[in-house]
């Protein structure tokens, strides 16, 4: 019998690339609304208000919220993001605000909930949006974030969120055994089904700039939170982060920014077979957008390409900015 070598001119890998039906049959992986958590902005004041560093993007009123959880809902995104913008009349040193129950972040989750009680709402839990020096946490006298009185302020902020009806908690702050103190809050208070998606890898990293300008942090911040956040030179330090936050009973992990850490995801999500949701951050979507508005590349294309890295890197979810445009994309 002939002997038939895997190889070239036997085998020819452009024979699967040949026409669109035969590449979306061998297609790896696909992309769908149903893979993205839309990020958005929420204000105080009326209506939509421009984030200049992120063109396309608002911050929403309480009203625009709920009119964004049924468009989402329509478009068929299963779950919204929600980060609250917080004026300097709204900022103290603590970020008592964050504990308010009747806050910003509250109000917000009950109307969206009362809009489109079948879109999944996800907070973030953390203290750097309502305190005066932009820090997640508290800041000592010597310039230190304590951790443990920081954790105590992010249960009550956890608990807030939950009798709001958020469906999902999503602590960002970084500081040790937050997971563990929240569950053991939850279990307490009765919210034994509350879903906690932890920011496991969340890396000190650059490509937050934009973001701080939305929820007003930017000129807050003083110093940087590499004493917390992950040094963007490790990698097996994430698997530490990541085993530590589902032991202490995440239910979903998290790793960010999402394009440049993408080796990340995929060792996490190989690594522990659990959801591992990425965020595609503020500076990832200032870069697509500035480039596509100069004309320099074809936004709708790389939005599209980005997303599906994602998927191709072992994410179950994206949190991005893009997720309304790229729903449109998809739904045709
Ligand atoms: C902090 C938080 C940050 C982002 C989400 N939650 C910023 C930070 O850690 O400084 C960044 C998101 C983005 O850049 O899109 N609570």
């Amino acid at each position: 019998m002939k002997n038939f070598p895997q190889s070239f001119p036997n085998t020819r890998m452009r024979r699967l690339r040949q026409t669109p039906w035969v590449r979306s049959l061998v297609a790896e992986n696909t992309l769908t609304p149903a893979d993205l958590v839309w990020a958005v902005f929420i204000h105080d004041g009326e209506g939509r208000v421009p984030v200049g560093s992120l063109p396309g993007i608002d911050r929403l009123s309480v009203e625009e919220a709920a009119k964004t959880a049924k468009r989402a809902e329509s478009l068929g995104i299963p779950a919204i993001a929600l980060f609250p913008y917080i004026g300097p009349e709204g900022k103290d040193e603590e970020g008592t605000g964050a504990l308010d129950p009747d806050g910003l972040v509250p109000r917000a989750l009950r109307a969206m909930k009362d809009a489109a009680p079948g879109v999944g709402l996800i907070t973030d839990v953390a203290l750097d949006a309502y305190t005066s020096h932009g820090h997640d946490g508290l800041l000592d006298p010597d310039g230190t974030i304590p951790n443990d009185a920081t954790v105590e302020r992010l249960v009550k902020q956890a608990l807030a969120h939950a009798q709001a009806g958020a469906d999902v908690v999503a602590p960002s702050d970084m500081m040790d055994g937050r997971i563990g103190a929240i569950r053991e809050a939850f279990d307490e208070e009765g919210f034994t089904n509350m879903m906690i998606l932890s920011y496991a890898a969340k890396y000190a990293s650059g490509f937050y700039g934009p973001y701080r300008d939305a929820i007003g942090s930017a000129q807050a911040l003083s110093g940087d939170k590499k004493t917390y956040q992950q040094d963007p030179a490790n990698s097996d330090e994430a698997l530490r982060e990541v085993a530590l936050d589902l032991a202490e009973g995440a239910d979903m992990v998290m790793v960010k920014p999402g394009l440049p850490y993408l080796d990340i995801v995929q060792r996490v999500s190989s690594t522990f077979g659990v959801p591992t949701l990425a965020y595609q951050v503020s500076g990832e979507y200032a870069q697509i957008m500035a480039a596509a508005q100069n004309g320099w590349i074809d936004g709708d294309r790389v939005i599209m390409e980005s997303l599906m890295c994602f998927k191709r890197a072992g994410a179950s979810g994206i949190i991005t900015y893009f997720a309304e445009k790229a729903a449109e994309v998809l739904n045709g």
